[in-house]
This record gives C-alpha cells, structure tokens and sequence, in this order.
C-alpha cells in the first residue's frame, strides 16, 4: 500500500471540479491489475463551506503527538492498494503524473504482514508481533454501521454514504519493546500476541472484564481495556492499519480508521488512550483526517454543484 498526500497547486475555488476531475481520472487510469484506489478529501480542501462535512478539520495534535508538518495533514489522501508492491508504486507514480493540478505533500509505503482474513475480519501481524483487527466487527452490516455516515445525520448530502478515515503515522522504540519479556508485552497490549485474551477467552469472543475489576489478569492501563472498557458498547470505529519500515529503525504503524462520527470514534478512543502503558513505547510523527467519500460519482456532481 502507498498512501500519498496531495496539496492543489492553485487554490482557486473556479478551478476545483477542473482539478478533483482532473484527479479522479487520474485515480481511475490507476485501477486494474489487482490494484484498488481510494482517495480522502482533507479540511485544507474543503472548509469553509456548507459542503465541508461538518467534523472534518485539520487533525489536532493529542497528549504526546509530535506531529511532523512534513508528513501530517494534505488536500487529499490517495491509497493505493495491492499484493503487488511493483504494481502498487507504478499506480502511484501514474497519478502523480497524470493528476498535473496536484503535488505531492508526502507519502509512505506500507504493508501488512501474514495478511488474512478469519471469520470476516482481516488480521495482520504488526512490527510489535502482534496480531490486530480481532476488535473490528466480523459482519458487514456492523461494519458498515460502525463507518458509513447515515441520511439522518446533519452531514451534507453528498457525504452521506461516506466515511471519516483518521490516518496516524506511529512511531514504535522497537528496541525498548524488545527489552521486556513477552508475558510483559501481552499485559501492555491485554491480549497474547496470536489474539486469546489473558483469561483465556478466544480471540473472537468477549472477555470477563467485570470479574477482574482491579485488572490482576489484564491490568487496567492494558490498550485493549483502555480502547474498549465497555465490551457491550464497542467504539463505533472499523482499524484497517499497516506497518512501515523506513530503515535505520524508523519502523511502526500507519494506523487506519474509519468511522461515520469522529468525535464517538477516534478522537473519544484516542482520549481515553492517553494514560495507557503502550504509550511510552510509540510516538504519533504524522497523518491526518479525511473524508472518503461514497461509492461512485454523484459525490463529485453534489460537492462541485
Ligand atoms: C500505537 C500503536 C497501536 C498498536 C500497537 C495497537 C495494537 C492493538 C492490538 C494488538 C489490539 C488487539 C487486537 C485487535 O483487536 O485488533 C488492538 C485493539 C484495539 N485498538 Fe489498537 N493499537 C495501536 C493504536 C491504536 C490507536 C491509535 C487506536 C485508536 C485511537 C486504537 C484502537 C484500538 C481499538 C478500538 C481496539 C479494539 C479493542 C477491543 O475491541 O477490544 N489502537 N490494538
């Protein structure tokens, strides 16, 4: 996966439909040969305006980010997708090529190892050798509850249908991790490395926090307890993140989310995760908040009416 933030090179309003066209052509001529395209719509490029969709701003910086301007924020969000990384990067490259009115901001690569899927939910082993995404609903229809924003929303119409997706790029002290011994690392996380949970409960089911209300078994700064204390209200969010390795141990997560709501989604859990004990072992350089908008072309027809 590369993911390439773009900036206008002309900020005049006239020329936007021109441009976004411009771009979604571009996107378009990048698809095929297994290779998927999506694209995310920043604040930069669309606030002020009744068509902003109401949350969407320039990500705030929360407890312990360090955001680098060089990798934070952008017009637009491409992410491009694919098992072939070759093919991957020459869809990149031909997007920049054909999508003239836009210049690159940033852009980083990522993958997701021992990628599959179980029971409806794509797992992956992160840099830290643990495997995400048990925590995403297995069904469809609750995914899809989770991220897409709803016709009784007060989003303009255009967006309903689409997604806020929250992109951080985070930073691991790989070394520092590797320094505890694996039974401390799955009391940090609050799951073991391949899922189960501390007591025992399989990965796909629903641990007995309220029995352990002191956290002895699964400590109460554990993530996991910490993302999701209330297991009978999961947050209303759906992770799809990826690794990266930039040499010279600059390695960590490009975590990914969607979510129809930002406030009850990302921002409510990244809040919550601010006492948390993975806190020391990563550190949040980049990424920003976007809109993906919804399936097909009547989203660009509405937002450039
Ligand atoms: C710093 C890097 C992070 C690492 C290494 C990490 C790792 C993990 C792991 C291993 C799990 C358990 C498996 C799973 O449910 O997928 C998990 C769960 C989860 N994480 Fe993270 N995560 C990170 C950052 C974040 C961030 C930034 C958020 C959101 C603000 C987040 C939200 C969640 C949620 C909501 C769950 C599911 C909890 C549950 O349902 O039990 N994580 N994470």
């Amino acid at each position: 996966m590369r993911a390439v933030a773009l900036d206008l090179r002309q900020r005049a309003d006239p020329r936007l439909h021109v441009s976004l066209r411009q771009l979604t052509a571009a996107l378009d001529s990048a698809r095929g040969n297994g290779v998927r395209v999506g694209i995310g719509l920043g604040a930069s490029l669309l606030a002020p305006s009744q068509r902003c969709p109401r949350q969407l701003k320039a990500m705030p910086v929360f407890a312990g980010d360090v955001l680098d301007p060089q990798y934070s924020h952008g017009d637009v969000l491409v992410q491009v997708a694919g098992s072939d990384t070759g093919e991957v990067r020459e869809a990149a490259e031909r997007v920049l090529q054909k999508a003239s009115d836009w210049r690159m901001r940033w852009q980083i690569d990522g993958f997701r190892a021992e990628n599959r899927a179980d029971d409806g939910r794509g797992l992956a082993r992160n840099p830290f050798g643990f495997t995400e995404g048990f925590g995403n609903p297995s069904s469809q229809r609750e995914a899809a509850q989770r991220m897409l924003v709803r016709d009784d929303s007060s989003e303009p119409d255009w967006a309903v249908g689409g997604s806020y997706q929250v992109v951080r790029i985070i930073r691991f002290a790989t070394e520092l991790w590797d320094q505890d011994s694996l039974g401390e690392q799955e009391r940090i996380i609050g799951r073991r490395r391949g899922g189960r949970w501390l007591d025992g409960t399989p990965p796909g089911e629903e641990p007995n926090f309220t029995a352990d209300p002191h956290g002895k078994m699964t400590p109460l700064d554990a993530h996991v307890r910490m993302a999701a204390p209330d297991r009978r209200s999961p947050p209303p969010l759906v992770r799809r993140s990826y690794s990266y390795d930039r040499g010279n141990g600059d390695t960590g997560l490009i975590f990914s989310c969607f979510q129809r709501d930002l406030a009850t989604g990302f921002a409510a859990v990244q809040k919550r995760l601010a006492g948390e004990a993975l806190a020391q072992y990563v550190l949040t350089v980049g990424g920003g908040y976007f809109f993906v908008p919804p399936a097909g072309e009547a989203w660009l027809r509405e937002l450039i009416r």
